[in-house]
């Protein structure tokens, strides 16, 4: 059973940048993560981390205290390996600038984009819950201060993507664009072993997640497309699941099969998740898992971002799922 490092050194081919820098990435990754599994597993124990830290974040949502330990707990260690230049989370308005060690020989050059904790409203009932991470090259020279414009890179440029699922175990996901792989936490040992190699999308899948109370905001086509989800027709109806939890939603739904949608409201006309920290890596995983990831009409990875913490439609999923919810957007438009 492979170890994620040694899974990394026997792939490190498929890798075109420096092993060792990926090596610090995960380095990074694997223990903040492990920090929040430890303390995701007493969350109810002890008063410390549940419920709200009195905080509304940049989203105008009301921070959870564990978003700003699994925030904390990902710039820190992220600033103490030398590999990140700079870090956008879900929880600062700005862009985090992480200076280079005076001693350090190695050049900071990866740009993270992070969604620290996924499914807030879950953290207080037990339900699963996630990290979101996508990591780019930075566009600006080393020598020069980063800009806005190294973190607004379109998704197609992501080198590494993955999440991180605390539920009933904890598994990490990821793809540095040879397929998706996920290693599962065996914390008597504190290791990720490989337990989903090569993850993939069944073509058709029998699921549909959405959420059913936002039906009375949905546009026309989005209703039709509910109830052709629900139609006693061929492999219809689905079942529905939604958990609301990005995390948990698509992970199921890539091992099972299915479509995953939350659409543009009459409230909220660019839809609710954010396309850098949550869309993006779930759509480069999802390409790479042999699925389709759009907003309705375009791929995910082809937009142009303009701002941090833009939202946009997301619809990701088996591929003949979503191809048949782009025919409904585009015929009853
Ligand atoms: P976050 O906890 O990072 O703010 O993300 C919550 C997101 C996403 O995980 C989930 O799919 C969606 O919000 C659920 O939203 P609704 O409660 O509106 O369905
Ligand atoms: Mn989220
Ligand atoms: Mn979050």
């Amino acid at each position: 059973m492979y170890t994620l490092g040694e899974f990394i050194i026997k792939n490190r081919d498929n890798f075109l940048y420096s092993i060792e820098s990926l090596l610090r990435l995960f380095s990074s990754i694997k223990l903040a993560s492990k920090a929040i599994h430890k303390e995701v597993n007493k969350v109810g124990l002890t008063e410390e981390l549940i419920g709200s830290s009195g905080i509304t974040n940049i989203q105008g949502e009301n921070q959870q205290k564990l978003d700003n330990f699994a925030h904390k707990a990902f710039i820190e260690s992220f600033k103490s390996r030398n590999v990140v230049c700079g870090i956008a989370s879900e929880e600062s308005e700005d862009f985090i600038v992480i200076k280079e060690k005076k001693e350090n020989f190695y050049q900071n050059q990866y740009i993270v984009l992070i969604d620290p904790l996924d499914g807030s409203s879950n953290i207080d009932v037990n339900v699963s819950i996630g990290t979101i991470f996508s990591v780019y090259l930075r566009k600006s020279s080393v020598k020069m201060d980063l800009t806005i414009s190294d973190f607004l890179q379109k998704g197609k440029k992501q080198i590494l993507a993955g999440y991180i699922i605390y539920g009933s175990s904890t598994i990490l996901v990821f793809t540095i664009g040879k397929g998706v792989h996920g290693f599962t936490l065996d914390p008597s040992v504190g290791t990720f072993y490989l337990s989903h190699p090569n993850l993939h999308f069944p073509k058709v899948g029998s699921i549909y997640s959405i959420n059913h109370g936002n039906y009375a905001n949905f546009s026309s086509e989005i209703k039709k497309f509910i109830r052709y989800c629900q139609e006693k027709k061929e492999n219809r109806p689905y079942t529905a699941r939604y958990i609301g939890s990005l995390v948990g939603d698509f992970h199921r739904n890539m091992i099972k099969g299915g479509i995953y949608i939350y659409p543009k409201t009459d409230s909220s006309p660019n839809g609710k998740l954010r396309l850098l920290y949550e869309c993006n890596p779930i759509a480069f995983l999802t390409e790479q898992a042999g699925g389709k990831a759009s907003d309705g009409e375009n791929r995910i990875l082809d937009i142009k971002p303009i701002k941090l913490h833009q939202r946009t439609p997301f619809v990701c999923g088996s591929v003949e799922m979503v191809s048949k919810f782009e025919e409904f957007i585009a015929n009853y438009k």
